[in-house]
């Protein structure tokens, strides 16, 4: 089976999983170059991302495909996706249950992706991946999980409230190319990745195991 169909298959056993939350909201699973190298991974679709069904379609979603433009690619060229792929009611905050329930449908989605690199954006993507990692200290920086690079960055929405955030994240997407090409070259000494991801909550049980 091809890639795009594995996602296929994979995207109607979440549509037919009537056990998971926020079922009021339309799916949104994800979309792009299932052959790209990076995975941009977002928290929950918003409004407009509801109505599409589309993933970062509205304000945020525009600023994420500058972005993206100014790292030199194209939207098309690579996937994007979230790890709660419903609409939490008024846009609030995912809930860790919500979380939860979503989890296993995006590790099989990475699976099947297969990505070089991972690009979390924002706080709560980034720690389901790095689970003692705090957003402004450690965007920016390359981790590796298992065989996968973790890049977490900033999320778009916050940069569109906060210059300072917009510069960051300007500065991190301009730095992609580079850790695309050569990751290893930017990894954090292996110290300051202990105390950040520490082996106890790097290794969680077979179950929840991503990589
Ligand atoms: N914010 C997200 O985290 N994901 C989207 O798809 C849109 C906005």
């Amino acid at each position: 089976m091809s890639k795009p169909e594995e996602l296929k298959k994979l995207e109607e056993e979440i549509r037919r999983n009537d056990s998971l939350p926020l079922r009021e909201s339309n799916l949104v699973f994800g979309e792009g170059n299932a052959d790209s190298l990076v995975v941009f991974i977002g928290e929950a679709p918003g409004f407009h991302e509801d109505r599409l069904g589309r993933p970062f379609v509205g304000r945020a979603g525009q600023l994420l495909d500058r972005l993206i433009e100014s790292a030199g690619w194209k939207r098309p060229h690579v996937y994007i996706t979230n790890i709660v792929k419903r609409r939490p009611p008024e846009n609030r905050d995912p809930l860790p249950e919500e979380i939860e329930a979503y989890k296993p449908y995006l590790a099989r989605q990475i699976d099947i992706l297969n990505p070089k690199i991972i690009v979390p954006l924002g706080r709560f993507s980034m720690n389901y991946f790095l689970p003692a990692a705090k957003i402004t200290r450690d965007q920016g920086k390359v981790f590796k999980v298992g065989e996968r690079f973790i890049v977490p960055l900033l999320h778009p929405a916050a940069a569109l409230r906060s210059t300072h955030v917009l510069n960051e994240l300007e500065a991190a997407f301009k730095k992609l190319p580079e850790i695309v090409e050569s990751p290893e070259k930017f990894l954090p000494a292996i110290e300051e990745l202990k105390k950040i991801n520490p082996p106890s909550l790097s290794q969680p049980n077979p179950q929840e195991t991503l990589f």
